[in-house]
């Protein structure tokens, strides 16, 4: 199924806020996480069908340093410390994609800061289910 966009801006954001002072962002701006540890932005997700599920993370680093962050669906970390590296600037963004297990319906995707640099600042969220799971008749 083609992706949908959840932008961060429209998200539940803790310890943050949205922003527009930087350039080239989706939607109306993006997070701006605070600079600690646990800042988060939860974005809440609906898959037509249990199976994988693909996350693609939009971001932006205009720091030198990385800013890790735990992703978690469902409360289950999926994505330890997942990496979101230095881009140019901050008027410049990435895309960082991974796949994991979604239950049919609502899936609740976090997105929590694991260091003291806080979250990278975040544009969206494009979210599919890739395969659907599937069971033999019996
Ligand atoms: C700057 C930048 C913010 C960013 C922040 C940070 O203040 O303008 O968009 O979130 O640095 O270091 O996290
Ligand atoms: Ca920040």
């Amino acid at each position: 199924a083609a992706a949908t966009r959840y932008e961060a801006e429209s998200a539940t954001i803790v310890q943050g806020a949205a922003e527009s002072n930087h350039s080239g962002y989706s939607g109306t701006g993006f997070v701006n996480g605070d600079n600690v540890v646990g800042s988060y932005v939860e974005f809440t997700v609906t898959a037509a069908s249990a199976g994988t599920g693909q996350i693609a993370i939009r971001y932006s680093n205009g720091t030198t340093a990385g800013r890790p962050a735990d992703v978690a669906v469902g409360g289950t970390v999926v994505s330890a410390a997942r990496a979101f590296n230095a881009t140019a600037d901050w008027n410049t963004w990435a895309t960082s994609t991974l796949t994991t297990p979604v239950k049919a319906g609502s899936n609740k995707i976090r997105l929590t800061s694991t260091t003291a640099n806080g979250l990278p600042n975040l544009d969206y969220i494009d979210f599919a289910v890739t395969s659907s799971d599937t069971q033999a008749p019996t």
